[in-house]
C-alpha cells in the first residue's frame, strides 16, 4: 500500500530549492542545432566513437529507469520534497537518453549489442538498491563517471553537436550531484542525532558499497581500451578521477551531516569537488 502525506509540510528548504532549479532549468533536444556541419569525416573514427558512446547511452537509459524506480521508494518514506526533485531528475535522464539516441542517428551508427558489451550492463546492476542512501552511493559513481566523460568530450571538442550536448549535460549533472549531497547529508544528520556509532557504521557500509560499484566501472573502459585510445580518452585517468571524486564527495556528505547534527554548517565552497583538480 502506498503511503501519502495528506498535507506535506514541504519544510526541507534545500531540497525544495533544488526542485525549483530542476523545474526552471529544463531544455530539450530540439534546442540543439543538429544541422551544424559534422567535423568527423573518417568512417573508422565514427565506428570507434559509436562503440565508446555505448556505455554513455545505456548509462543514461538505466539512470532513467533507476531514478523513476526511486520515486515510489521515497513515497513510502513520506519524503515528498525529494520525490518532487526526482521527477525533474527523471526528465533530465530522459532528455539525455534522447540526446544520445539522436546523436547515434547523426553518426549513422549503432551502439554495441548487449552480447558484445556485458560489462556495461553488469555495472548498472551494481547500482540499484531499494535503500535510498545505498542507491545514491551507487549513483554517485555513475553520475561522477558521466560528469567526467562529458567533461572530457567537451574538452576534446570532436564535433560541435557532441560538445553542445555535453555542455548541457554537465549543468544537469551538477544538479544531480547537488541533490545527492543534500539528501545524504540530511540522512546523516538524522543518523548522527540518533546514534553516533550507528552513523559511523553506516558511513563505512556506504564506503564499501562505493568501492563495489566502482569496481564494476573499470571493466567497461577496459572492454573499450583500443577505441578509447583512438578517440583520445585516457581510461586510467578517468577511473582514478571517479575514485578520487566519489570518495571525497561521500566523505563530505557524511561530514556535513555530522556538523549539521551539532548545529553547524560547512560553507558551500568547501563542499564542491571539481573535476580535474
Ligand atoms: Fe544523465
Ligand atoms: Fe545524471
Amino acid at each position: 500500500m502506498n503511503i501519502y502525506k495528506v498535507l506535506p509540510d514541504l519544510k526541507n528548504d534545500r531540497q525544495m530549492r533544488l526542485w525549483y532549479q530542476g523545474l526552471r532549468k529544463q531544455w530539450s533536444a530540439a534546442d540543439i542545432d543538429w544541422k551544424k556541419g559534422q567535423r568527423i569525416s573518417n568512417k573508422s573514427f565514427k565506428d570507434n566513437l559509436a562503440k565508446v558512446l555505448t556505455p554513455v547511452l545505456t548509462g543514461e537509459q538505466s539512470a532513467l529507469y533507476s531514478v523513476s524506480g526511486l520515486i515510489p521508494v521515497l513515497g513510502h518514506r513520506s519524503e515528498v520534497e525529494g520525490q518532487f526533485y526526482l521527477t525533474t531528475w527523471a526528465v533530465d535522464e530522459a532528455r539525455h537518453t534522447e540526446l544520445f539516441a539522436r546523436y547515434y542517428h547523426r553518426l549513422d551508427r549503432e551502439p554495441l549489442s548487449i552480447r558484445k558489451f556485458p560489462a556495461g550492463y553488469l555495472f548498472q546492476s551494481r547500482i540499484i538498491s531499494k535503500e535510498p542512501a545505498e542507491w545514491l552511493t551507487g549513483v554517485l559513481v555513475s553520475e561522477s563517471l558521466a560528469q567526467i566523460i562529458s567533461h572530457e568530450f567537451r574538452e576534446l571538442d570532436l564535433d560541435p553537436v557532441l560538445s553542445e550536448i555535453c555542455e548541457g549535460i554537465l549543468e544537469d549533472e551538477a544538479r544531480h550531484l547537488g541533490f545527492n549531497h543534500v539528501y545524504m547529508s540530511d540522512r546523516f544528520k538524522d543518523l548522527f542525532q540518533k546514534d553516533e556509532k550507528d552513523a559511523q557504521h553506516f558511513a563505512q557500509h556506504l564506503e564499501k558499497r562505493r568501492k563495489y560499484v566502482l569496481e564494476g566501472a573499470s571493466p567497461i573502459l577496459k572492454a573499450l581500451e583500443k577505441e578509447c585510445e583512438i578517440i583520445g580518452l585516457d581510461q586510467e585517468k578517468i577511473i582514478s578521477e571517479v575514485d578520487r571524486m566519489t570518495k571525497k564527495r561521500l566523505e563530505k556528505s557524511v561530514q556535513a551531516g555530522f556538523k549539521a547534527s551539532e548545529g553547524e554548517t560547512i560553507p558551500e565552497e568547501e563542499l564542491v569537488v571539481p573535476v580535474g583538480v
